[in-house]
């Protein structure tokens, strides 16, 4: 394994001496607050070696990476028939846009754009007695760590001004792709994207990514075969229409949230998470997607 204490450190250095061009999300009031010059990175390897530096272990919202964590629960709940209701192409879209689903009658793209993060939503809400605290309990299962939470103000802020989300569900909801009732879908999905983690926790918590499925403790939650698909939807989806930029310039397979954080991952060698709050225009953290290029530059280690 290469010197990631120092690779870490310089990547940390070169990024800050660079004016950050990106901007907080505003769409969701709460997250406006949070202050652009936050700036953290965690690196957890196969071996549970451990480096960090910056604000590694202050907490944000993690937003749309916890979309990862709802499929992993659905599949860990019903297995390959989650796919009779999504697809597993990238869109080349926002995460937010509509079209596709129109055109494609009500079937979205993939899972980690937000119509398909909300049909995983209502399966859960489907297959669970409290959906909530069910998949707080299992986001906790798998990073081992009791402390992590939602955050209501987060949640409720998002309730009273996602508009998109509504249009999103209601049109699932019309092409009889959302069995439950929108609101109650909606509800659950705005609390999973609430969901306050820092950069060390999620790196706990993707190790099973790493893993072939098993946790920091040993634990099974997924089969080696649903971690290779979930990393390969990673890889061509996690980054919505940076998608090809993000495997282009950095070449791991990870998940972005507006709230600025960014998970990547290299299977059976490591999983890194990164905070920076300013966002480019396509939603994605722009020190975060510098740090992660010039760390699997500097470290030679990417899956290309
Ligand atoms: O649904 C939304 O718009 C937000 N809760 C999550 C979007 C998001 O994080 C997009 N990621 N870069």
């Amino acid at each position: 394994m290469p010197d990631f204490n120092t690779i870490l450190n310089t990547v940390f250095q070169e990024v800050t001496n660079q004016p950050d061009t990106g901007k907080v999300a505003t769409y969701i009031p709460e997250l406006a607050c949070i202050d652009i010059e936050k700036f953290g990175i965690h690196l957890l390897d196969i071996d549970k070696n451990e480096y960090n530096v910056g604000d590694s272990q202050e907490r944000f919202s993690i937003q749309s990476i916890s979309k990862v964590l709802t499929l992993s629960m659905a599949m860990n709940l019903i297995g390959e028939k989650v796919w009779d209701r999504l697809d597993v192409e990238p869109s080349g879209d926002p995460f937010n846009h509509l079209s596709l689903l129109e055109q494609e009658n009500g079937i979205p793209r993939n899972p980690l754009i937000n119509a398909g993060a909300i049909v995983i939503a209502d399966i859960l809400v489907s297959e669970l007695k409290n959906p909530k605290r069910e998949f707080l309990e299992f986001v906790r299962q798998i990073s081992g760590d009791t402390s992590i939470a939602y955050d209501e103000h987060v949640a409720n802020s998002e309730k009273a001004t996602g508009f998109k989300n509504y249009a999103a569900a209601n049109l699932l909801k019309s092409y009889d792709n959302l069995k439950n009732d929108v609101l109650e879908v909606l509800d659950f999905y705005f609390y999973q994207c609430s969901l306050s983690m820092s950069c060390s926790q999620l790196c706990d918590t993707f190790y099973l990514f790493i893993n072939r499925g098993k946790c920091k403790r040993q634990q099974d939650f997924l089969t080696v075969n649903q971690v290779k698909r979930i990393n390969a939807l990673m890889l061509t989806c996690g980054f919505y229409d940076e998608a090809g930029e993000f495997a282009f310039r950095v070449g791991l397979p990870g998940k972005s949230g507006v709230g600025g954080g960014i998970v990547a991952l290299l299977p059976k060698k490591f999983c890194v998470a990164v905070w920076s709050p300013g966002l480019n225009k396509k939603g994605n953290s722009t020190r975060g997607m510098a740090v992660l290029e010039r760390l699997t530059t500097l470290s030679d280690l990417s899956i290309f």
